[in-house]
């Protein structure tokens, strides 16, 4: 299957000789962008400024790219061990704060590429653990400026710590219940904001997946090519269970 497109009744790869489909094709793409901007519009900042000009920066960037009508480049759906838990964490997302998002990304759930991001995935995480890209260079929906998708992790989870270079990274909790470097507990609805080269280091809940929304803004360059530097030692990943 190529990266040509398109089929907008499904959302999937078809015809390869069809033209290339753009956002305002597609309504359940749109939407669930949509959901990510009225979630940076309306959330609040809890009286951060760092916070406060992160949503304005992921927002503005946002509604210029759904006002341009991009192209959506799909590439071939792709589930990891970790998305079995995904029906459990979307049904769990309707009931929580961010229930527009969760439902928008229910509606789309058969096309996600899910990913690992690594050439080596520590072998614990690979069943723990996945990502995928709804918007960004690499598509679905092309930009250069920004990086929107989500991540999710089974129940029982650690990430192990790592930091971001050049690049402003926000996490949103969809569902589950998580916590960051094991200082605060965060609830759908929470963002918290990492700043490039802040070391972070996630732990999710015993008994329910956690999925988060996660937006990176930064320079085209870093964007393209977006090194994410793990940062634990083995030594120390063997002692927190990765
Ligand atoms: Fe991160």
């Amino acid at each position: 299957m190529t990266d040509t497109q398109n089929d907008p009744a499904t959302a999937c790869p078809a015809d390869p000789t069809a033209p290339a489909l753009r956002l305002h094709d597609v309504p359940d793409w749109l939407y669930l962008l949509r959901e990510f901007e009225a979630l940076y519009r309306h959330g609040s900042a809890g009286g951060a400024r760092a916070i406060r000009s992160h949503r304005k920066r992921v927002r503005d960037t946002l509604s210029a790219i759904i006002d341009a009508n991009p192209e959506l480049t799909f590439r071939d759906p792709h589930a990891k061990p970790v998305t079995a838990h995904l029906g459990r964490a979307l049904d769990r997302g309707e009931r929580g704060a961010v229930a527009g998002l969760s439902r928008a990304l229910s509606r789309v759930a058969g096309a996600l590429t899910w990913e690992y991001g690594y050439e080596k995935v520590p072998k614990a995480l690979a069943r723990k653990y996945a990502y995928c890209e709804v918007l960004g260079p690499r598509g679905p929906v092309k930009a250069e400026r920004l990086i929107l998708g989500f991540v999710l992790f089974a129940p029982a989870t650690t990430y192990p710590q790592h930091s971001h270079k050049e690049i402003e990274e926000s996490y949103i909790s969809v569902s589950g219940d998580w916590s960051e470097n094991e200082v605060a507990v965060h609830a759908p609805g929470s963002l918290i904001l990492n700043r490039p080269g802040d070391e972070h280091r996630i732990t999710t809940a015993e008994l329910d997946p956690c999925l988060l929304a996660y937006a990176w803004v930064g320079a085209e360059s870093s964007l393209a090519a977006p090194g994410m530097k793990l940062t634990a030692t083995r030594k120390a990943r063997m002692a927190s269970g990765i």
